[in-house]
């Protein structure tokens, strides 16, 4: 099948721990580029999350209606032949956020050369903005409004209550 007529399915990883309106921007940019965009939460992290998988998938449902999202635990190149996807978006916001993407591109590149990352820049509002952020904000009382969408911010106001 020539290359243009094909599905170009991407996957979205992450943590989203919660996901956030960066997050967003980056799900919104990845779907004008390809035909469908899944959104993969890491389920085994080794981060100690806030929400559970479950939680954080319906967190992201409900801030993006429609969208196609599931957990994954092991590799995301194992993921991303279950879905036949053959690339992995990732957002770029600082020059920080680099190494540490770079070297994620190079290790599923070398365990599955047929995938391609492709990185899309974060809209500057959401430049400073991550889940850690925000958690802190929320543990602190502090305002959520431009952070994260309203299903989150009322799940954070609940958890640090
Ligand atoms: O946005 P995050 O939380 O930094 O996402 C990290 C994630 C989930 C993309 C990354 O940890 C991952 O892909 N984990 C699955 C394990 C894996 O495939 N490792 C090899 C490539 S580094």
């Amino acid at each position: 099948m020539p290359a243009e007529t094909k599905n170009k399915i991407a996957v979205y990883p992450g943590t989203f721990d919660p996901i956030t309106f960066g997050h967003i921007d980056v799900i919104r940019r990845g779907q004008k580029i390809f035909d469908k965009v899944i959104v993969a939460v890491l389920e085994n992290s080794r981060k100690t999350c806030l929400f559970s998988v479950d939680v954080r998938i319906d967190l992201i449902r409900k801030s993006l209606p429609g969208i196609e999202v599931e957990s994954f635990s092991g590799l995301l190149v194992d993921f991303l032949k279950r879905k036949n996807a053959l690339f992995v978006i990732r957002g770029l916001r600082a020059v920080s956020d680099f190494d540490y993407e770079f070297q994620m591109a190079i290790a599923n590149k070398s365990l599955a050369p047929e995938t391609e990352t492709v990185f899309v820049m974060t809209d500057k509002e959401h430049f400073y903005l991550n889940s850690t952020l925000v958690k802190e904000l929320a543990k602190n009382r502090a305002a959520l409004k431009d952070l994260v969408p309203e299903p989150v911010e009322q799940a954070l106001r609940k958890k640090f209550d």
